[in-house]
């Protein structure tokens, strides 16, 4: 097995530069790229990174298309607590893209969203660029630690802990922060053709070190990601403080 390839840099923003520049590389190769996004605090660097680099005409996401992992349940689209809302705020309001998914958190039935969203990653060719968040947890996207994996896209109830991470979303109150959710499931992470870890901070240090050097299991659901051929976990130099 192929091990995890990790690449530490000295600020939270030099992993953001590196990471965006990776970006523009990337897609000035495929045009048509399709990304997995995150949201969530880490990314925000690298949203600033990507608009910036689009304003200035350095690179080009028009052709893209973009999924993102997750999306809170019970919450319209236009409701400004949402994911969605979220990433307009940090991307899609100053880059345009060909196509952004994302989960609707208030769709009448969402085992047939869920379905959807599955069929709309294949009709796409599948993920090229899968770009990740750490929850503090382990989890990624929200498949949170537990007995049991899902597979696929899916409904799924979130832990205290991970209400309590999103509550800044939410004016601080953890009470508001929806007690489910939609999320793209282990295997649809792991079918991306390549995957970036972006942690940073050193919250995540005794999390990043169980994903990368801990055994497989459910209580960690971001262990999985040691199985892919091809993943990398770009960290700041406090996320990687645990590491030999
Ligand atoms: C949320 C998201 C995850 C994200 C995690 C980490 O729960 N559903 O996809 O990776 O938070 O968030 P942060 O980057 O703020 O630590």
């Amino acid at each position: 097995m192929k091990s995890m390839q990790i690449r530490v840099f000295p600020t939270p923003q030099a992993a953001a530069r590196a990471l965006a520049a990776d970006i523009g590389r990337t897609i000035a190769r495929v045009p048509h790229l399709v990304l997995g996004l995150p949201t969530g605090r880490t990314p925000v660097p690298l949203y600033g990174e990507l608009t910036r680099l689009a304003r200035s005409g350095a690179i080009d996401l028009s052709g893209a298309t973009t999924f993102n992992l997750d999306e809170f349940l019970g919450l319209a689209a236009d409701d400004p607590r949402s994911y969605r809302s979220f990433m307009r705020r940090h991307l899609f309001a100053h880059v345009r893209v060909r196509r952004a998914h994302v989960l609707d958190g208030a769709a009448r039935d969402p085992a047939a969203e869920c379905d959807r969203y599955e069929r709309a990653i294949r009709r796409a060719g599948g993920i090229d660029l899968q770009i990740l968040g750490l929850g503090r947890n382990g989890h990624i996207g929200f498949n949170e630690p537990g007995r049991a994996l899902v597979a696929r896209t899916h409904r799924t109830r979130l832990t205290p802990a991970t209400r309590a991470a999103n509550a800044s979303l939410f004016g601080g109150r953890v009470r508001d922060v929806p007690r489910e959710a939609l999320s793209m499931g282990m295997v649809t992470i792991l079918h991306a053709r390549r995957i970036v870890m972006l942690a940073t901070g050193a919250s995540k240090a005794g999390c990043v070190e169980r994903m990368i050097a801990g055994p497989l299991t459910p209580m960690v659901p971001a262990s999985f990601l040691q199985v892919h051929q091809r993943v990398e976990v770009w960290l700041d130099r406090a996320a990687a403080s645990r590491l030999r």
